[in-house]
């Protein structure tokens, strides 16, 4: 194929990409009057809670779902990430506490308080930096976790706050399994 040939079939995959684009936006835009007139209450109700099939995340990795509007991090932690997040002593923390809305509020921020499963091995949480709700990347910063690069704060393998100017560990969803390969967000 030469150059010319290349550069054209890169132009029409980005015309295609454009009207699939526009396509959807209109979509929305039919939709969205229906909705609008539904019940408030049911509109919300429909979307409080989805299910994520997590059969396709391999340890090591994360899904990032949108859920209400916002990123959600699904992690499958790695053996290391797990080690490193229990060997932090809690009252070392900038952050205290869990912030996990599957256990009792106030509790501390131990990794077992804020993993889905007892070993430790999910960890499920809002993607929405505490400082001013930048998305942090996964598997950056100082401490293995997520990094901000908007303001430089580090989280580490369980989602708390280890450095910079976010006040909070990342929040954790209601969450729960509905069997070994889904889990339940809301
Ligand atoms: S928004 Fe994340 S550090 Fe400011």
């Amino acid at each position: 194929m030469s150059h010319a040939d290349d550069h054209q079939g890169t132009r029409r995959d980005f015309l295609y990409y454009a009207t699939a684009g526009a396509g959807a936006v209109a979509t929305g835009a039919a939709v969205w009057p229906l909705i609008n007139q539904m019940n408030p209450s049911a509109d919300v109700q429909a979307l409080a809670s989805i299910r994520v099939d997590v059969s396709g995340v391999s340890e090591g990795s994360q899904l990032t779902v949108l859920w209400q509007g916002k990123p959600v991090f699904v992690r499958y932690r790695s053996p290391d990430e797990i080690e490193e997040g229990r060997a932090v002593d809690v009252d070392s923390l900038p952050d205290p506490i869990a912030w996990n809305e599957n256990i009792n509020e106030g509790a501390p921020a131990t990794d077992e308080n804020r993993t889905l499963d007892e070993e430790g091995k999910w960890l499920v949480q809002m993607g929405v930096c505490t400082h001013l709700g930048c998305v942090p990347l996964g598997e950056e910063g100082d401490f293995g976790g997520w990094f901000c690069p908007c303001h430089g704060s580090h989280y580490d393998t369980a989602g708390r706050i280890r450095k910079g100017p976010a006040p909070r560990n990342l929040p954790i969803p209601v969450a729960s399994f509905v069997d070994e390969e889904t889990i339940q967000l809301g």
